[in-house]
């Protein structure tokens, strides 16, 4: 078996800066959930699926882009690059490698707030976006990416 094969029913989730303050962040925006919750829920989709998921979370840009290269070969990857994700094209260059299907997932509706959070640099680089549908985007997400990837 070789290393990529390995990884090939894996689901990646990436979390990025201050999403480990779930929970604490403006609930109006993020709601009450914290990360630890979110990732249970969309671990047991993903397990639900067949697959096995690993999830990470980071506040440092550089750590961030080393994960997504890390996992380039694992079946799916789901991130929320937080606010990198409207001006980070090292993050978006570190995605345009990776080889399974992307989904991008914004618990708030990035459309609907300050303009520059309306911006995605990532955009190009991913198969589905979700945004604005809170703690049930992620697990639309998985469903969307499994799906994709071919159940
Ligand atoms: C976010 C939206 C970003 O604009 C923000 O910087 C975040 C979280 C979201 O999940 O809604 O940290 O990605």
């Amino acid at each position: 078996m070789t290393f990529s094969d390995d990884m090939s029913r894996l689901l990646v989730v990436l979390h990025g800066a201050s999403l480990n303050l779930l929970g604490e962040r403006p609930a109006a925006h993020y709601g009450t959930l914290r990360l630890a919750e979110l990732e249970e829920g969309i671990t047991g989709v993903a397990r639900a699926h067949g697959w096995k998921c690993v999830c990470h979370q980071t506040n440092h840009e550089g750590e961030f882009i080393d994960l997504v290269q890390r996992y380039r070969h694992a079946g799916a990857l789901l991130v929320n690059p937080g606010a990198w994700t409207h001006y980070s094209y090292a993050i978006r260059d570190a995605l345009e490698v990776v080889r399974g299907p992307i989904a991008e997932v914004h618990l708030s509706d990035i459309t609907k707030r300050e303009a520059w959070r309306a911006h995605s640099v990532i955009a190009d680089v991913v198969q589905i976006r979700i945004s604005g549908r809170g703690p049930a985007g992620p697990e639309d997400a998985v469903k969307a990416l499994l799906e994709l990837a071919g159940g």
